[in-house]
């Protein structure tokens, strides 16, 4: 018997990892015990936003004591490429640089300290070229990343020849920081024959792992890519460790020494890219029953100096340009515009919520110049089963009705609005706003091949589990959920279980841990693994108990046969196993049925099933200084059958904390020569538990789930952050309670206290 295992002591109704988390036992990248001869990274970034390099001098940090080697792009054995979509972003800049901070040499020194006081000695020699950091202006001299995206559905033109009223406008929304409490960071140790082992923050081991080998010139089996866990990801660390990990291994692989690099929290800012900020113009039509009959939209994303995972975002934009709505009659495009500014990348919602907040300002401009509340038109337009998406994908079990009504029931709407409009008509400096957000968010990879996973199971011989897969933790849970899986499957109390480091050794080819779908993906691909084992047992529990192996099954760590209790134990029948020579581990595979998307015609099911909700957001405005607050934010979510209501719970609270945060006042500020300014937690704000709002209150709508969820429990990760926009619409409605002459001149995010202001006074 093992010894420590106490059942209870393994609680999976909560995170396994929360109280690693608090005692500060969670193992990240800086802590990882370092090897003697390790060497320290630094980076010298572009003093520029975009010119020719000439010459870079490194000379003076050559001669600092201390300082092991320098690298440049010409000391790069393979190919001096991180691009993962379009190949158009080199590791260290060659002939010129697109943005500011952008790596052109890097430091190997004997301490950290060391090498950033190096980094601080070098200079170059750089020909000024033209700054962009406006989309706009990247569009009109047509720098632009791929090809524009079109999405249509009907004829838009001939249907607003039919609309009662038609509106016009412009919305923008801006940047939004990651700030992962861990920075980006990775540290590589040299193995033998030129093999590389890299432990990094990364939500995409094998993208870290690709890059690398490409960078290096080496196969992508002298490549081990390890990740325990991360301090937080939210989008930006899909792609975007891969550079670090890769300047990591060419110095390891260059210089045969350990090489590690921590990002410093302002380096981390300055250097990495953000969310896309877009600026969009819009065109809706209604019918006279308020029904949208037409919708056009362009989208220009601000990709940054290269393409990144911007392409992507792209498209995901599109997915989500109608919200929940069902609009018979769209025409949209999108542009990836390239500027001089960072290159900016996933982040929760990846690009959905820029497009939302657009059919959102659409919405509320008509409304309020018809004098209506916008929630009339959101409620006249929900989408229901049978409803057509722009792409082509059939709405299916959709909840977007049953959540709008139930939050109205069950929250009692009417009450809530008698209760802001008595406020307000008692109160002069203070003006409370409410606002209705309906959600809806697809849940799978919108590249169809992304969208399959692995797993790797052992049993060892004294019934102990040890579990791969290729999700990797980063505060949203997922170790728990596979934690649950396997215990499922094997009816072990969890303690007998182990999740692994994700590794790229044991799964290979991995889609990033992202779109939400990990626990999806990964699981069913564990369920997989967990059910050949299964089998294999059951055929010798049923040859040592005398029966069939369709009688067995297992409860509670007891072999059952026909439903009562044999005595056979769990570690009894693993061992006889093992002696009986069965195989007691394996693999599974698991990729999403029935999703397909043609890019040509733009349609498809890309798919697996969409996540709805709706949130009611009351927000109060203080009409002298123009600050606000959050009364409440009352949630119905649509989780499906939740597998654990407390990280669903988590995940739901900090997404809508991270929405409001970028809708209301989060602003990534670059000056005009394109640096950032806002490059601290002095100058970015994000929410604190002041600006959490008072009250949040989740309701768990009662569906059956979806089949095609890990489980029937719905992706989570993502889905709550859209709430965030009901924020902004929240602030705009208190703020015209003061000032109702006032309409934003534009739709513009965040809505800092200076805008509010300003709109409070605008005369
Ligand atoms: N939650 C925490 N605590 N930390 C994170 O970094 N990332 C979010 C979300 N929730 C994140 C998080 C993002 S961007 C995604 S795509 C999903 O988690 C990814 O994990 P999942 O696929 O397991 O939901
Ligand atoms: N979501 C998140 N990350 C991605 C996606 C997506 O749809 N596609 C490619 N990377
Ligand atoms: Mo999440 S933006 O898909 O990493």
């Amino acid at each position: 018997m093992i010894k420590n295992i106490t059942k209870g002591k393994v609680d999976t109704s909560r995170n396994i990892d929360s109280h690693n988390h608090v005692t500060g036992r969670s193992i990240y990248v800086d802590d990882l015990p370092e090897l003697q001869g390790t060497l320290y990274l630094a980076v010298f970034g572009s003093p520029v936003a975009h010119g020719h390099l000439r010459s870079v001098d490194l000379s003076a940090a050559e001669k600092l004591p201390g300082v092991f080697r320098i690298f440049t792009a010409k000391d790069i054995p393979g190919a001096n490429q991180i691009g993962g979509i379009i190949p158009d972003e080199p590791l260290l800049a060659d002939k010129e640089v697109h943005f500011h901070e952008m790596p052109i040499a890097l430091v190997a020194a004997e301490s950290e300290a060391i090498a950033m006081e190096a980094a601080k000695l070098i200079t170059a020699e750089i020909d000024p070229l033209p700054v962009i950091i406006d989309p706009r202006e990247a569009f009109a001299k047509g720098h632009i990343s791929g090809s524009p995206r079109t999405f249509q559905l009907g004829d838009s033109n001939k249907a607003f020849a039919e609309c009662a009223h038609i509106f016009e406008g412009k919305a923008d929304s801006g940047g939004q920081e990651h700030l992962y409490i861990e920075t980006q960071g990775a540290y590589a140790i040299p193995m033998e024959n030129g093999s590389l082992r890299i432990a990094s923050s990364t939500q995409g081991p094998t993208a870290v792992q690709r890059t690398i080998a490409g960078v290096l010139g080496i196969p992508m089996h002298k490549i081990e890519v390890d990740v325990t866990r991360l301090g937080g990801g939210f989008g930006g660390k899909e792609d975007q460790a891969s550079a670090w990990g890769a300047m990591v291994a060419l110095v390891a692989h260059l210089t045969n020494k350990p090489a590690k690099f921590v990002l410093h929290r302002m380096d981390d800012m300055r250097m990495t890219g953000k969310r896309n900020p877009y600026s969009s113009d819009y065109k809706i039509g209604l019918d006279k029953d308020y029904k949208i009959i037409a919708y056009e939209a362009t989208f220009y994303q601000n990709s940054g100096a290269a393409a990144d995972l911007s392409p992507a975002i792209l498209e995901r934009t599109l997915f989500h340009l109608n919200n929940s709505y069902y609009i018979p009659n769209v025409l949209a495009t999108a542009y990836s515009c390239r500027t001089n500014l960072p290159p900016n990348t996933a982040f929760r919602g990846f690009g959905g919520p820029q497009g939302m907040f657009v059919i959102e300002s659409a919405i509320h401009q008509a409304a309020n110049t018809l004098g209506i509340d916008p929630i009339v038109i959101q409620e006249a337009n929900l989408l229901k089963d049978g409803d057509v998406f722009p792409y082509g994908q059939i709405a299916k079990e959709a909840e977007a009705i049953s959540c709008w009504e139930e939050s109205k029931e069950r929250f009692d709407l009417k009450k809530i609005r008698e209760e802001v409009a008595n406020f307000n008509a008692n109160n002069e400096a203070l003006k409370k706003g409410l606002a209705l957000m309906p959600i809806c968010f697809g849940i799978s990879f919108t590249n169809t091949m992304m969208n399959n996973a692995r797993a790797l199971v052992h049993v060892y011989s004294d019934g102990s589990i040890g579990v791969s897969t290729g999700a990797v933790e980063m505060g949203q849970g997922v170790n728990t959920k596979m934690l649950q899986v396997a215990a499922h499957y094997f009816a072990v109390a969890p303690e007998r279980i182990k999740i692994e480091s994700t590794n790229t050794t044991r799964v290979a080819n991995t889609s990033p841990t992202a779109a939400s779908s990990t626990a999806d993906l990964n699981g069913k691909a564990l369920a997989h693994a967990c059910t050949q084992i299964l089998d294999r047992l059951k055929e010798v529990a049923a040859s040592s108990l005398d029966t069939s192996a369709d009688k067995i099954t297992l409860k509670n760590e007891t072999v059952y046969v026909d439903d009562i209790a044999s005595d056979l134990q769990w570690e009894q029948l693993i061992l006889s196993a093992f002696q009986q020579r069965v195989n007691l581990s394996a693999k599974g595979h698991y990729s999403t049925p029935t999703i397909h998307f043609d890019k040509t015609t733009e349609k498809g099911h890309p798919f697996a099933y969409h996540v709805y909700g709706t949130a009611i957001f009351v927000s109060t405005v203080d009409c002298i200084r123009g600050t606000y607050t959050f009364d409440a934010v009352k949630i119905v979510h649509d989780f499906g059958a939740s597998m654990n209501r407390m990280i669903d719970l988590g995940q739901t609270e900090g997404g809508l904390v991270q929405g409001i945060g970028w809708m209301t006042m989060e602003e990534v500020i670059y000056d005009e020569t394109g640096r950032l300014r806002s490059d601290a937690l002095s100058t970015y704000k994000i929410p604190d538990i002041y600006a959490v709002p008072k009250e949040i209150d989740v309701h768990f709508l009662k569906t059956d789930g979806s089949d095609m969820a890990l489980f029937k429990s719905k992706a989570v990760g993502e889905p709550p952050l859209l709430y965030g926009v009901g924020a902004y619409f929240s602030v705009i409605n208190a703020v015209r309670a003061f000032n109702p002459n006032w309409m934003p001149e534009f739709y513009d995010a965040p809505i800092t206290p200076e805008k509010v202001l300003m709109g409070l006074y605008a005369i």
